[in-house]
């Protein structure tokens, strides 16, 4: 019996990641060893760096899921992506925060996001770049696309960091802690404590187990400090960080390409979100095949929701002085 002919059903999984430095190829690497896209394409000016991560994430194909990866330093190599992660940009070096980098990072997206938008209008695009949520709120006003459709990484990876100091001081398996970073990704960011739990029993209320202590303010306040210096004891090590937020992007190409519609704290461009307006900011939302679908109401205390008022306003403030 002749096979009745099938329209071949194209699978959404074009992956194309611009930046090939530090983060965006451990973030080619991240989404290959974990089957995210069947086509990784990396962009960058440097054609020799370009070309020569595309051949060693090619030659370890045989490895891992298949695939097919390709470098250039032509921006045609991004067409007809379905979702493209913008990591090229100023490098945050010792003693800098992610603010320093404003400039330079809304100068290069300001160059090259409109090309990429024209070889690939129909991706979802996410920003990770720092300073991410104000280089998200400029993409926005540069591509002209709408807010569902391009977002940044936000706090993805700083709910991570939080989970992971949760998992260890609890001694739960971190994918049993539920909690939110909420806020800019950055030094004005807060930790969404009274809708986090362990396992099914509210963080708050959580009194230690197995020689484990209770979350008492005073850890949950050095928990939160640990959080938003992650980043700066990285780089003060190594240069830079690389492997977590690769991962942190790895999670939010899975949510879009497969439709997860998966709670992730990305950064989006807030409408009267608990009275918040015109700021590109992290709150939990619904992630998948179009992008950001939805921003949760999360309940908040008095405190948290202050928390997010006054992180709005230091992300609206540095968008501003950009002219944003
Ligand atoms: C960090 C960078 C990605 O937090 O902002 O590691």
């Amino acid at each position: 019996m002749a096979l009745t002919a099938r329209p071949h059903l194209r699978r959404r999984s074009k992956l194309a990641i611009v930046g090939a430095g530090a983060v965006g190829s451990t973030m080619a690497y991240a989404a290959l060893m974990r089957g995210a896209a069947r086509t990784v394409a990396l962009y960058d000016i440097n054609t020799a760096k370009v070309e020569a991560e595309a051949l060693d994430l090619g030659h370890g194909i045989q490895f891992m899921s298949m695939a097919e990866v390709v470098g250039s330093d032509d921006i045609a190599v991004c067409a007809g992506a379905d979702v493209v992660m913008f990591t090229a940009g100023a490098k945050q070096k010792p003693g800098q925060t992610r603010i320093d980098l404003a400039e330079a990072t809304i100068g290069l997206v300001r160059k090259v996001l409109p090309s990429v938008v024209e070889v690939a209008p129909d991706a979802v695009f996410v920003m990770v770049t720092n300073p991410v949520d104000v280089v998200t709120y400029a993409a926005l006003k540069i591509s002209g696309l709408p807010p569902s459709q391009l977002f940044g990484s936000g706090t993805v990876l700083d709910s991570s960091r939080l989970r992971y100091l949760l998992a260890q001081h609890t001694g739960v398996a971190v994918q049993n802690v539920h909690a939110y970073i909420a806020g800019e990704h950055g030094d004005s960011e807060l930790p969404l404590w009274s809708s986090a739990s362990i396992g099914a029993i509210p963080l708050l209320d959580w009194e230690g187990r197995g020689g484990t202590g209770p979350l008492t303010a005073t850890v949950r306040d050095e928990i939160a400090r640990e959080v938003v210096e992650s980043a700066y004891r990285i780089i003060e090590g190594k240069g830079a960080t690389n492997y977590a937020v690769a991962l942190a992007g790895s999670r939010i190409i899975e949510a879009v390409l497969k439709d997860e519609r998966r709670v992730l704290p990305v950064s989006s461009l807030l409408d009267g979100y608990y009275g918040i307006d015109d700021v590109c900011l992290s709150v939990p939302s619904i992630v998948g095949a179009a992008g950001v679908l939805d921003r949760l109401p999360v309940p908040m205390s008095v405190d948290e929701l202050s928390g997010l008022r006054a992180s709005a306003a230091a992300v609206r403030d540095v968008a501003r002085q950009f002219g944003y």
